[in-house]
């Protein structure tokens, strides 16, 4: 087993990350070394992208490419890495932790291979936000990744939920964990970039990349409905200004609340 970790400045780190996760879907460790980020991915010789992928798709921002091998209990320290996170009275836990407390509201989430243990700035700055908002009316996850947004909301008594993700992988994960977690949940494959808007809801959760974010404020929701609640994140707190004005803009929306944790920051914009 093999460590592969890539070491870019912070300003890069957004692309760097967005770039590591579509080459090594299975996860990325993200390591503040001061002046720099390192991500690693865990992997055996073959699964892991190679050298000129790396370079091809992250180019310039590469710092150091640092290759270690791992011993053998490497499927512990992997286990080892996700932790248990606490928002208001979620519990966001994976299957191989203990079942909280039975007045905590347990959300078991094997990621997969697809983005959100929980563990993530964005996915926990998120789950904040929801927790500012009566938990009531039907949402619309997009981005879903492994469902934690969305099976969330639905313990927190909103729904019904949908959600939508363009990676096979997330569709499968968010299914699989809605059945564990015994929540409706309706997802679809669909890209932002090439099937066009989603369709709105009361409240729409969107951690996604600045992009895509610009990419909904640009080309709004199918049928032209728009969100009550939109929770945006996924992106710098040094690009919140300019996402929160276009999304605002384009939708009719007013920033109520604008949260930040490292140099992430997410967006509570409502009607
Ligand atoms: C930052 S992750 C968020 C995952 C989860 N919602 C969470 O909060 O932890 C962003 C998700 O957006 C999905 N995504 C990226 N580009 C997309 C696109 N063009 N269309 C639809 N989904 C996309 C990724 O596959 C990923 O699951």
């Amino acid at each position: 087993m093999i460590r592969l970790a890539i070491r870019v400045r912070h300003q890069d780190a957004e692309l760097a990350l967005a770039e590591l996760l579509a080459l090594a879907p299975h996860g990325v460790e993200e390591v503040d070394l001061g002046d720099r980020v390192e991500f690693a991915v865990y992997g055996v010789p073959g699964e892991l992208p190679v050298l000129p992928d790396l370079e091809a798709a992250i180019g310039g921002a590469l710092v150091e490419v640092v290759t270690t091998e791992v011993a053998d209990d490497w499927a512990e320290r992997w286990r080892d890495f996700h932790k248990p996170i606490d928002v208001g009275p979620l519990h966001v836990r994976a299957p191989w932790h203990p079942a909280p407390a039975p007045e905590r509201l347990d959300v078991v989430i094997d990621p997969g291979q697809a983005f959100g243990t929980g563990g993530h700035h964005t996915t926990r700055l998120c789950l904040e936000l929801l927790l500012e908002l009566e938990p009531a009316g039907a949402v619309m996850d997009v981005g879903c990744g492994s469902g934690v947004l969305g099976i969330a909301a639905e313990k927190l008594g909103f729904g019904p939920v949908r959600g939508i993700d363009h990676e096979v992988a997330s569709v499968a994960a968010t299914t699989e964990n809605a059945r564990v977690n015994d929540v409706p949940f309706g997802v679809l494959r669909h890209d932002l970039l090439t099937d066009g808007p989603v369709g709105s809801a009361q409240t729409v959760l969107a951690n996604l990349l600045r992009p895509l974010l610009l990419r909904i404020a640009r080309d709004g929701f199918a049928g032209g409905g728009t969100p009550q609640n939109l929770i945006a994140s996924g992106l710098l707190e040094t690009e919140a200004d300019e996402v929160s004005a276009a999304l605002c803009d384009a939708l009719g929306l007013q920033e109520a609340e604008r949260r930040v944790s490292g140099e992430w920051a997410a967006l509570l914009l409502v009607a």
